[in-house]
């Protein structure tokens, strides 16, 4: 699917958006290895998150869904059965990388497949925390999916992350669930700990330091009523059209404000940009509130080492907002960008080009200078949610018209995407 996108004016409006992916997808998780119904609100409509309530289904779970809403008859944590057939979850890494701790203590033997995107994504960076603890995973060369694996009795780790990824410390964590004693993981930055807030809401027995968390096995979780909040890095990409678009005033509702992910505000407000929160509410001990933000000249900067980390799905759309700063923005110690969905660093570089923007690829980031102008162009997503939407964005505020070829990949994460953007575009 190709979109015409036409250079805009201004955004303006009051926005709803759907659930935060990160937290639905766990919440789906651990619902099903609970003993009890749950029933989650406002849950993302993304392909993601879809793949995850696929693979849960395929393992037994019962699951209803009502638009946004779905409800889960949560199995225990002995009650998952063998599957049929393959597992999908499609492109998306956090499906398989954290169902595969799950899996790893499952008495029985199952395989994850996904789509050519995830095929080439690591996943080394759990089957070695994995196999430690007894489970036995074969994946093609070792490291990249399908992945085959044989759980069954598993024993605690106490495991020092060799990079700073949430996927993999949940994983660790759901291998956790069913090995007896104490697992312990720690990072070497501080990732999103929407994994360690979820259990704690089921009613594990978890404890969580500036340095990691340590989970005792074989808990019982509780079926629980639980609401998600809207997604802050889809927020993200209307966040930035204001703020380049002049005189743009857009609110948005009930956005996710979790302190292991607003480093994006605390970043941009930095750098010049006029965001509000507006109220501030805890829901299942996740924070939320609505977001005004009203287009603001940007000064750029330099995102590096835990900034990188905490900002790493928002550097494309980031990127962009470079572009149009004063003085550009410098990216370093973001290497992860290279096995994202695509290589964002190549992505992103490609894209602004075509814009006729300068920008230069470096090993572990990009450097953008400032003060450019976005000429409108052929873009392409190249399957990538998060690329067709943060250029998207760019061609809002270019010279003249663009096209996005792939524009499709948005329902990744994402699928109302295009049709909100026609609501706040003047
Ligand atoms: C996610 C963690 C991050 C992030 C991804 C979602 C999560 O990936 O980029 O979009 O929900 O845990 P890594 O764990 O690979 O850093």
């Amino acid at each position: 699917m190709t979109e015409r996108i036409l250079p805009a004016r201004t955004v303006s409006g009051v926005l709803c958006l759907p659930g935060d992916k990160s937290i639905s997808h766990r919440y789906a998780l651990i619902a099903s290895l609970a003993e009890g119904v749950s029933r989650i609100r406002n849950y993302s409509t993304g392909a993601d998150c879809g793949s995850t309530l696929g693979a849960l289904r395929a393992l037994g779970v019962e699951i209803a869904r009502r638009g946004a809403e779905i409800t889960i008859q949560g199995r225990g944590l002995e009650g998952l059965r063998e599957p049929a057939g393959d597992l999908d979850a499609g492109n998306s890494g956090s499906t398989m990388r954290m169902l595969a701790g799950i899996l790893a203590g499952q008495p029985f033997r199952s395989r994850i497949v996904g789509d050519k995107s995830l095929s080439r994504r690591p996943m080394g960076r759990i089957v070695e925390p994995l196999e430690r603890m007894g489970a036995k995973i074969q994946a093609r060369e070792g490291r990249f999916p399908p992945l085959e694996i044989l759980g069954g009795f598993l024993r605690p780790i106490d495991y020092t992350l060799p990079v700073a990824s949430a996927q993999v410390k949940t994983a660790v964590l759901f291998a956790g669930l069913f090995a007896e004693g104490e697992t312990t993981v720690r990072e070497p930055a501080r990732s999103r700990d929407h994994t360690e807030i979820a259990l704690r809401q089921f009613g594990a027995d978890i404890r969580t330091g500036p340095d990691g968390a340590s989970l005792s096995g074989r808990a019982r979780l509780q079926a629980r009523e639980l609401w998600v909040p809207s997604d802050l890095s889809s927020a993200a990409f209307f966040i930035a059209a204001a703020l380049l678009l002049p005189g743009s005033e857009l609110l948005i509702r009930d956005v996710g404000l979790n302190p292991t992910r607003s480093a994006l505000l605390d970043f941009l407000r930095s750098a010049g940009a006029d965001i509000q929160v507006l109220t501030r509410v805890e829901r299942n001990g996740e924070l939320a509130g609505d977001l005004r933000i009203r287009a603001s000249r940007l000064a750029g900067g330099v995102i590096e080492k835990d900034l990188a980390a905490a900002l790493i799905d928002e550097l494309p759309v980031l990127a962009v907002l470079g572009a149009a700063s004063d003085e550009g923005l410098t990216v370093r110690d973001a290497a992860e960008l290279r096995v994202k969905e695509t290589d964002r660093i190549a992505t992103v570089v490609e894209n602004l080009r075509r814009m006729g923007v300068a920008a230069e690829a470096s090993a572990d980031g990009f450097f953008v200078p400032g003060g450019q102008r976005l000429r409108g162009a052929a873009l392409d997503s190249f399957g990538d949610h998060r690329i067709a939407m943060a250029f998207t964005v760019a061609a809002l505020a270019a010279e003249g018209e663009s096209t996005m070829a792939g524009a499709g990949a948005a329902g990744v994460s994402f699928p109302e995407f295009y049709g909100l953007l026609r609501q706040v575009v003047r």
